[in-house]
């Protein structure tokens, strides 16, 4: 059966960097919270000609690049984003333009920090129905746009950048084969980000806080931890899988005590998860991909290994993918 394989990966990360010593000097905190806390030390925050659509068009650039595909050759671009520079039109069109992808339909998708991994189980279901397809998929924030600098409790955590996968189909066992996705709506005030106020008098709330993230910490957490399990052991009974015929794990990358938590409770050996959250801190969507891309070239992605990815994020949004390597 065809499955949707990942050809190549790539990613681009803004020059400058975010100590927690700048931070230090911005709000009320310390190097010691941070890290103890959160794991974060580093990062990145993206300036001039550092768009996010520029960001996403870099890391794609890099995939195209390794891969040795045209930007003519890709049939779909898909950018997972939160934090795109204009409403509309999407991020993934100005990639195309930018790639001169001209045969590329292209179109943005938001499951927050989930995106790329929803993005992933939306390839791999073209890519089932037309095998030949070239879908270009890439995780792209500029969230530093999109916090408050004044709030400690969330300017902390979050970073820029953009990772991007090119993927095609492949008989040869390898690619997605299995995906536990969801959803919960009723939570979405646990980690929300406003729009714009509204032009419209009438559509005015009352409730509007600025278009910029709030979080109820704690409680994410205690879901991060608890759903992503569950997403990750239902999808790995439904494959006849257990936890160690994992390769490698690689999570969104959002709290060092959520990802350890989860190793733990997964039974998961220290050696099977990637971790990289220390230099780029929260990229969103974005996080994911750049991790893939790291890993990968860092040689910790064996062909043949089953890779297992894990995701939560506001919505809520969450989920795990399963993929041969
Ligand atoms: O993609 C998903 C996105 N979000 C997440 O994954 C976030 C999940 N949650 C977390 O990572 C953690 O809840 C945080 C790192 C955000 C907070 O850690 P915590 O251990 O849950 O701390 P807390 O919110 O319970 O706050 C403890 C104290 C509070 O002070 P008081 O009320 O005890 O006096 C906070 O005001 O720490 C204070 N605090 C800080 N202190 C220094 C909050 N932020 C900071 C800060 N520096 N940056």
């Amino acid at each position: 059966m065809t499955k949707a394989v990942i050809l190549g990966t790539g990613s681009c990360l803004p020059e400058r960097t975010l100590t927690n010593a700048d931070l230090e000097q911005m709000v009320e905190t310390s190097d010691e919270w941070i890290t103890s806390r959160t794991g974060i030390r580093n990062r990145r925050i993206a300036g001039k000609n550092e768009q996010n659509y520029q960001l996403a068009t870099r890391a794609a650039r890099r995939a195209l690049a390794v891969t040795g595909v045209d930007a003519e050759e890709l049939d779909l671009i898909i950018v997972a984003t939160i934090s795109s520079h204009m409403i509309m039109p999407s991020t993934a069109c100005f990639v195309q333009a930018e790639l001169g992808a001209v045969n590329a339909f292209a179109y943005d998708i938001n499951a927050a920090c989930a995106g790329f991994t929803y993005g992933l189980d939306l390839a791999s279901n073209y890519i089932q129905n037309r095998p030949d397809m070239k879908i270009l998929l890439i995780g792209a924030e500029t969230l530093s746009a999109r916090v408050n600098w004044e709030d400690r409790n969330t300017c902390v955590l979050f970073g820029d950048g953009a990772g991007a996968v090119i993927l095609t189909g492949s008989n040869d066992g390898r690619g997605v084969f299995g995906s536990s996705l969801h959803a919960d709506g009723k939570l979405w005030n646990l980690l929300c980000m406003d729009s714009p106020e509204s032009l419209n008098p009438e559509l005015r709330r009352d409730d509007w806080q600025g278009a910029h993230i709030r979080m109820n910490g704690v409680d994410i957490f205690k879901h991060a931890v608890r759903l992503m399990e569950d997403a990750v052991t239902s999808l790995l009974r439904k494959h006849d899988l257990t936890i160690n015929d994992i390769g490698l794990m690689i999570p969104h990358q959002a709290n060092i005590r959520i990802l350890k938590n989860l190793k733990e409770r997964l039974g998961l050996p220290e050696d099977k998860i990637f971790i990289n959250l220390s230099q780029y801190g929260n990229t969103s969507a974005a996080s994911i991909p750049i991790a893939l891309d790291e890993a990968h070239r860092l040689g910790r992605l064996v062909r043949g290994d089953i890779v297992l990815l894990c995701t939560f994020g506001g919505g809520l949004t969450w989920g795990s993918l399963l993929m041969r390597w």
